[in-house]
């Protein structure tokens, strides 16, 4: 995307003769309106059109700084159940969504999504594909109660220093192991 002001140098960039002073290095453009500004145009200068104004850009653009990502920061404790709890928290709301949906089109499709069909239908599978179907539910909703517990805690002022929140994200892994199992096999 190109501002306004970008598109405005490129034309001046484009319409007008370069002072050979200016040649060397860069391209000095000036209008009444706007105060004076000095843009690198690469090593050489020369009258470009507004397209080639446009690729100079973007080369450019191409070689300046990025911000950092993800990968430049170290796995730890802390980030990982962070973001851990968003993508629970948004898979459980994505889940009790698309149910509460399929729910409400069910008669209309001939459907049946009620408890007794749903139960008897669990109820037939191979024990394997039980617990795993029961873990897989089991796990993010145990890790996101868990943690947002270790979160409420949290906003009573507790366990804030780095000693207490890991002590407090291991506690949460540990809960969430044992409660998932439990939950898989009962
Ligand atoms: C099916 C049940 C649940 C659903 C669908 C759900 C969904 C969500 C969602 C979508 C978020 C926002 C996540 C984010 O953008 O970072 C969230 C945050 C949160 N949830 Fe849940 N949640 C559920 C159960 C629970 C339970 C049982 C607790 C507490 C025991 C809890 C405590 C919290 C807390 C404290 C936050 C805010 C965390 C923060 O400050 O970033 N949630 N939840």
């Amino acid at each position: 995307m190109f501002s306004n002001t970008t598109f405005r140098t490129a034309s001046r960039l484009s319409s007008r003769q370069v002072s050979p002073l200016l040649k060397s290095t860069s391209v000095r453009a000036t209008s009444s309106s706007f105060p004076a500004q000095t843009r690198s145009a690469g090593t050489t200068s020369e009258n470009v059109t507004q397209d080639q104004a446009h690729s100079i850009l973007a080369a450019q653009r191409k070689l300046r700084p990025i911000s950092p990502h993800l990968s430049i920061y170290q796995p730890q404790l802390t980030w990982y159940l962070s973001i851990l709890n968003r993508i629970t928290g948004v898979a459980l709301s994505g889940g009790i969504y698309v149910f509460a949906l399929a729910y409400l089109a069910a008669p209309t499709f001939g459907l049946h999504l009620e408890s007794a069909t749903i139960a008897a239908a669990f109820g037939s599978l191979p024990v394997a594909a039980k617990v795993g179907i029961k873990a897989a539910v089991a796990l993010p909703f145990t890790f996101h109660s868990w943690n947002g517990i270790r979160h409420l805690l949290w906003d009573t002022g507790k366990a804030l220093d780095i000693k207490g929140v890991y002590r407090t994200g291991y506690v949460v892994l540990g809960l969430t192991t044992l409660s998932t199992v439990y939950l898989a096999f009962m």
